[in-house]
This record gives structure tokens, sequence and C-alpha cells, in this order.
């Protein structure tokens, strides 16, 4: 039950932690759009740099609007602290060039959103950095799974639900292989959102996101965030985005602090259009597959159902008439709208092998489970009954 010491999660995304500025008492925080920040004289200058005084010094750095948005995330997260980046793939890049150096290796799925894929397996190789990509069948095997790392392991990494394919992994199983060998699991929780999964409940260590996504919800910025503990947030800081500089604007840290306050109605809205949608997909004669976690049918049901308050709004599904059919459903409809992101307002469609997932080789899409003819929609917060009736005259023509 909530109280006033410990308002509902509903509350928290609305409020945040923080009561109106003391002396200006605005509703909603300013924003510090300043690069550089005042010194009282130069001893203070020097006493901020040393850590040994209290105080901003210049945005890369730190910032009252970027620590706001970091104390947002960490609150609705229930982690100790939390951090911003100018992009997700800037916060998939901190975790990875903070704890890995050459001759090191990590573990994640294979199963994973296009860039983070490519940044694991082109980029983090030419660092000397060996990426242990495990197929969705080994990571629901705790036994395949602990087998994959050793001593040189420095971080597990799951997407969960996985872009596109909607595999649901085990983010407890995760946890217990990630503690036995004494490293953190990484959790990006870019599709669920802490508004239906809390990795960090389940064991996880560091939670990440591309919070373009829901967490803006209006497809206008581009943003990261981290949360966890606050060593492994100061070491992220530290060891890569002070010195990197892959830093968020503080206006867009301001854009997201205010789609946050909608998060849990545009998050129900959200899943309400897409249960029905996928019920009326799997039901459709020309649809040959689908995924989606709520379905009964989905493999990864029972887990979902458990580490999920609800199933999301991402679908995939295929058409009969295979690559053709899709794109000739892709190019036809006039709601849904052809364009890659997601969680959004607006409900999105896009092929992954050709658009978001361009960078796998085939063949290692296809072990991923992505298939040539996959396509996602990212299901928005418009009447779902309009929706189904673009879908469904769309497909009248396939
Ligand atoms: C699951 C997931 N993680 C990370 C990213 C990268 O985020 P960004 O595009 O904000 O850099 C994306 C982008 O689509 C994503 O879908």
């Amino acid at each position: 039950m909530s109280t006033r010491n410990k308002p509902a999660r509903a509350t928290t995304v609305v409020h945040g932690i923080h009561g109106h500025h003391a002396t200006t008492l605005d509703l909603v925080p300013p924003i510090h759009l300043t690069s550089t920040f005042v010194f009282k004289n130069a001893d203070h200058g020097a006493g901020c740099f040393a850590g040994t005084d209290e105080g901003y010094i210049y945005t890369r750095l730190g910032n009252p609007t970027l620590d706001l948005l970091g104390e947002k995330i960490a609150s609705i997260e229930g982690a100790e602290a939390g951090l911003t980046a100018a992009s997700g793939m800037a916060a998939v890049a901190a975790v990875a060039m903070t704890f890995c150096r050459p001759g090191d290796n990590f573990v994640a799925c294979n199963s994973l959103y296009g860039g983070t894929f490519a940044m694991f397996n082109r980029h983090m190789r030419d660092f000397g950095v060996e990426p242990r990509l495990l197929s969705p069948a080994d990571c629901r095997d705790g036994e395949r799974l602990f087998a994959a790392t050793d001593a040189k392991t420095r971080f597990l990494f799951i997407e969960t639900p996985a872009n596109p394919t909607l595999d649901v992994f085990d983010i407890a199983l995760w946890a217990r292989a990630a503690k036995k060998r004494g490293v953190p699991l990484v959790v990006d929780n870019t599709f669920p959102t802490p508004w239906l999964s809390r990795p960090l409940e389940l064991g996880a260590d560091i939670v990440l996101h591309s919070g373009t996504k829901y967490l803006s919800g209006h497809g206008d910025i581009i943003g990261g965030m981290l949360a966890g503990s606050k060593e492994l947030m100061t070491r992220i800081k530290k060891d890569y985005l002070n010195n990197f500089g892959p830093t968020m604007s503080p206006f867009t840290a301001w854009l997201f602090l205010r789609g946050i306050k909608t998060l849990a109605v545009r998050m129900e809205k959200h899943c309400d259009n897409a249960e029905k949608i996928a019920a009326f997909l799997e039901k459709h004669p020309k649809v040959s597959k689908i995924w989606y976690p709520g379905l009964a049918s989905h493999p990864d049901h029972a887990i979902a159902k458990k580490q999920m308050a609800r199933f999301g709004a991402m679908i995939a599904f295929e058409v009969k008439g295979g690559v053709d059919a899709g794109k000739k459903l892709m190019d036809n409809v006039q709601l849904c709208t052809l364009a890659v992101s997601l969680g959004d307002c607006e409900t999105l469609i896009q092929h992954p092998a050709s658009m978001t997932h361009a960078s796998y080789p085939r063949e290692e899409r296809l072990k991923a489970g992505i298939t040539d003819g996959l396509i996602r929609l990212s299901v928005g917060i418009e009447d779902a009954d309009d929706i189904i009736a673009d879908l469904d005259e769309t497909m009248r023509l396939l």
C-alpha cells in the first residue's frame, strides 16, 4: 500500500523525488542551459575539480537539469543513482567501454537492436574485446549461459523483450549467472520501460534505456539513461562519460522530464491497444506468424507474465507471401506510419531485416530469429479500432 513516505509508482513518475524549487516555487523545474558554471573564487574552482568543494563545473561533467533526470530515472527504476547520455547507443557504449579492456570478453544474447549488435560485433572486436553472443535457446539455459563466461568476462547483457524478436529472457536466471561470475548484469529495459519491468528488483545491476522511445514518448528527442548502484554509476561517469563526452543537452533532459510524467498513462494505453491488435493479427488469415509476449501462444508467455506487469506494445509478425507481401503492406498502410524508432504516440511499422537490423549479416540475423519477412509494429496510442481497420483494409490487397 502506498503511503506519504512511499508513494505509488504512478505518483513517482509524475512528481519525481524533488519538491518545488525552494525560492522560485516553479511547478516545473527550470532548464539550466549553460555550458559552464561560475566559481566563487579560485580556491572554490580548484576544490570543485578536486572533489573537496560542492559545485558544478561544466555541463559535460554535470548539470542540475541532467542530474534531475538522472535522479528521476533512478527513482522509477528503484536504483540508488542514474545517469544521462546523448543517446541509447551512448549508454550501451558507456557500459561496454567502462568495463572492458583488450583481452576481455562479455556475454550477451545475439538477439539485439541492430546498432547494439554492430557495436558489439564489430567495434568491440576492433578494440580487442570478444563479444560472446549466445543464441536465444542458450540464453534460456542457466548452465549453458554460465559456461559461456570465464575469468575474463566483464559483464552480461540482455534486452528483454528483445528487439525485434520479442524474446523474453529470465532476468533472475541471468542475474544468478552474473552473480556467480562476480560481474554486473546489464539489462536494456527500453521495450518495457520501468512501468512494466523493473530488472533491478530481479537482481540486475544496471538498467539502460534508449530514452528516445517510450520515456520521451513523443518522437522528438534522442537520449539514453542508465540506473544502478552509486558505485557503478560513479564508475561509468568517471571512466567513460566525463571524458568521452556523449552528453545529453539540458534542453533534451527537460523534455524527457516532461515526457516521463505521462509514462504511466501512455504505457497503459499502448498496452491496451497492443493486446487488441495482437489478438486481431493472431486470427487474421493473411498473418502466418506473430510474436507478442502477451499471447498464450508466445513461447515466453509464462516468463513474461512472471516478470512484466503487462506485455508492452511491440508486435512482430509475418504475412503470407513473404517479403514482397510485407513490403506491399508497409507501402499501403495509411494510419500506421512507415518509420523506424518506437514508443511514439503514432503507430510505426518497419522491416527490421532491411532497416533497423540491416547491420546483421543475414546468417547471423537468422540465427537470432530475425526472419526475412518479419515486420515490426510499434503500437501507438491512437484508437485501437482505427489501427486494426488500417491493417485489415491494407491486408485485403495482399
Ligand atoms: C532496444 C534498444 N536499445 C538501444 C537502442 C539505441 O538507442 P538510440 O537510438 O537512442 O541511440 C535502440 C534504438 O532503437 C533500441 O531499440
